[in-house]
């Protein structure tokens, strides 16, 4: 990820490209100055996004939280952390706007064919599956999904596996968020020429069609494979999940503790099929083991199968 250093009236805010894209999109990539937070203010707003979401702001990101929290207050010309916690915790009223500050505080940065690795493992794995023979269509899971990328990109390497056999279309992908704006996103299914860097020329005349306006739309054949939905991981006991052949969740435990990345990650073990695979992002997480699975014996990747 690239850096950014921003200078800002009182205070020098340095953030990832990622972790900008929120001010980004609410076009206020400004070098206005950020209310200071006090470290009451900083201890519940650090609860709160860690109670509802996971995720953990630690002090170093503290600058993060301040930039994003105090950019959306301008908007709302609120000038206390203390009153928009109020607001954003107020019942239905409050929970309309924690959506929107959501899209805001989540690291929703993605691609095609992420960490390319992780889709070679997968593609391999298949072929083997189809040399076993397709007995019913392939569920595939995308976890943290974000803008749909790498659903997408599950949905072209099944695509391309089931090419030429009987039954092209045997398969549905699931892309599952926590952040509505993020899974707008993925619903349109329409990205910059950027998004589609590790995407090969072949692939894209199959699979995209070029926009009016330079982007590139996924095509329909494509898209009726890939469903959205609003999905917590901290949720997955109440989620109806299960049956997965396929599981992706990359890049979207890394800011949780280390008990809740083994919480969540057991619970996807579950929702495979046996034989299914489990792809997580690289140093996501050390150590963990399941009795059901078998790594996959690849250094490049962090992947798993279920035995049976
Ligand atoms: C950096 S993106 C990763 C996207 C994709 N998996 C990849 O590897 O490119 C992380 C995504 O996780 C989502 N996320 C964060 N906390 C979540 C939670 N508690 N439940 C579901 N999704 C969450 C964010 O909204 C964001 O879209």
């Amino acid at each position: 990820m690239r850096s950014a250093v921003a200078a800002c009236g009182h205070c020098l805010i340095s953030m990832t490209q990622g972790e900008g894209q929120g001010m980004q999109a609410a076009g206020i990539w400004a070098l206005t100055p950020s209310v200071d937070m006090s470290q009451a203010d900083f201890h519940d707003w650090q609860t709160l996004l860690e109670e509802r979401t996971g995720v953990i702001v630690s002090e170093q990101r503290r600058s993060f939280l301040q930039t994003n929290l105090s950019a959306r207050m301008r908007e709302l010309g609120v000038t206390d952390y203390a009153s928009y916690y109020r607001q954003v915790t107020d019942g239905p009223r409050g929970a309309v706007e924690w959506s929107t500050l959501l899209d805001r505080l989540t690291v929703q940065e993605t691609c095609f064919f992420r960490h390319p690795p992780s889709f070679e493992v997968l593609a391999s794995y298949l072929q083997e599956r189809l040399q076993a023979g397709l007995s019913r269509p392939w569920e595939f899971w995308s976890v943290g999904c974000s803008s749909g990328e790498e659903a997408y990109s599950l949905a072209i390497q099944a695509a391309e596996a089931l090419q030429g056999s009987e039954l092209p279309e045997h398969f549905a992908v699931t892309g599952t968020d926590i952040s509505q704006g993020a899974l707008s996103k993925a619903r349109e299914g329409c990205y910059s020429g950027r998004r589609l860097e590790q995407v090969s020329d072949e692939l894209r005349r199959r699979y995209f069609f070029a926009q009016p306006d330079g982007r590139f739309k996924v095509v329909p054949s494509l898209a009726a494979r890939v469903c959205c939905a609003k999905l917590n991981v901290l949720e997955l006991a109440k989620a109806p999940m299960s049956g997965m052949d396929v599981i992706f969740c990359q890049n979207v435990l890394i800011y949780f503790r280390r008990w809740r990345r083994r919480d969540i990650l057991n619970r996807l073990a579950e929702s495979l099929v046996p034989g299914g695979l489990l792809v997580v992002g690289v140093g996501e997480v050390s150590g963990w083991q399941h009795p059901d699975l078998v790594p996959v014996a690849d250094e490049r990747v962090l992947a798993f199968t279920r035995k049976g």
